[in-house]
């Protein structure tokens, strides 16, 4: 599919990082544009993007949490009456967390199982009837390339971007049938603020989050222009950036290599906890 002038695209997690790149990128496209995040008023990054384009393009910002099922109810209907029918639904809000497994508590699991798994599962549960009666549409999750290869100490958010790719594999098939297309984003790191988001028990995951993101050399926008010509390409599977590419097809052609810095991550990272004095399991050898 291609995103064209005028398309209705509704987009989540707005207000910041890659949302916000692919909201103003779409613009530039004179789309339509219902632009949500958690935020009650109209956050400032959204503001300085402009309400409308010279094509017809227009940007409207409703708050959406993607943990609740009434402000999706909300959102349909605001769709339904405002556009009468949608075009484009990207379901991008995340958050992050992480650290050793043994670190980890039950509340850090749910809240980002609530948010990067369920409020994706939400937003395609709130607007597959509405697709499927159009029979068009295209449906985007962000995941991530950890939703397809998953470093260690990364437990949380490896397994619920793979739920994210997984949910959009059989979306795929599931819609193909309905004329409604579904594509799953997985970028390696870029800079946004993901780190502020992160919640863990474990002192080191902040840092090393905020290390990986803020350290890398890529920009939200330069994923979102990425993002965007590999869906008008009609990419199931969208790698936006050659760190992810590379994961990918080591783990599946070059499994070998791949497991090698697997364990190479995991096995230095075991001995700065050990020389650190850090928490590990009593009895436990580090294997070098
Ligand atoms: N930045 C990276 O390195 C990276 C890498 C791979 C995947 N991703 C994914 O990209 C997506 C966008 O993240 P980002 O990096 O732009 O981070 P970001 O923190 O800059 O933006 C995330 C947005 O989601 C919103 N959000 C958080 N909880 C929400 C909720 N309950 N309901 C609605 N909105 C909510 C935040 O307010 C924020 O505006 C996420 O799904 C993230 O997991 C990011």
């Amino acid at each position: 599919m291609t995103v064209r002038s005028r398309d209705r695209v509704l987009v989540t997690g707005a207000a910041s990082g890659l949302g916000l790149a692919l909201v103003a990128r779409l613009l530039e496209r004179d789309c339509r544009v219902l632009a949500t995040d958690v935020h009650a008023e109209y956050p400032d990054s959204l503001s300085a993007l402009g309400a409308t384009t010279p094509g017809g393009g227009s940007l409207t910002y409703r708050r959406l949490d993607v943990r609740s099922d009434e402000d999706w109810e909300a959102a349909r209907a605001w769709v339904e009456d405002a556009w009468k029918g949608i075009d484009v639904v990207v379901n991008n809000a995340g958050v992050a967390s992480g650290g050793r497994i043994e670190l980890t508590t039950s509340e850090e699991w749910e809240w980002i199982t609530e948010i990067n798994l369920l409020g994706v599962a939400r937003g395609c549960r709130t607007f597959v009837p509405l697709l499927k009666q159009q029979r068009s549409g295209t449906i985007v999750n962000t995941a991530s390339a950890a939703g397809l290869v998953h470093p260690p100490r990364m437990s949380e958010y490896n397994a619920v971007k793979a739920g994210v790719v997984a949910l959009s594999e059989t979306l795929r098939w599931e819609l193909e049938p309905y004329g409604v297309a579904v594509s799953v984003v997985c970028p390696s790191f870029f800079r946004t603020n993901l780190a502020d988001s992160i919640r863990s028990a474990d002192p080191d995951a902040r840092a090393s989050a905020r290390e990986l993101i803020d350290g890398s050399k890529r920009s939200a926008d330069t994923v979102a222009v990425e993002v965007l010509r590999q869906l008008d390409a009609g990419k199931h599977l969208i790698l936006p950036d050659r760190e992810a590419r590379i994961a990918y097809v080591a783990k599946r052609f070059v499994p070998s290599l791949y497991r090698a810095a697997m364990l190479r991550a995991a096995r230095k990272a075991a001995v700065e906890d050990e020389a650190r004095g850090g928490p590990r399991t009593a009895g436990a050898q580090v294997v070098r």
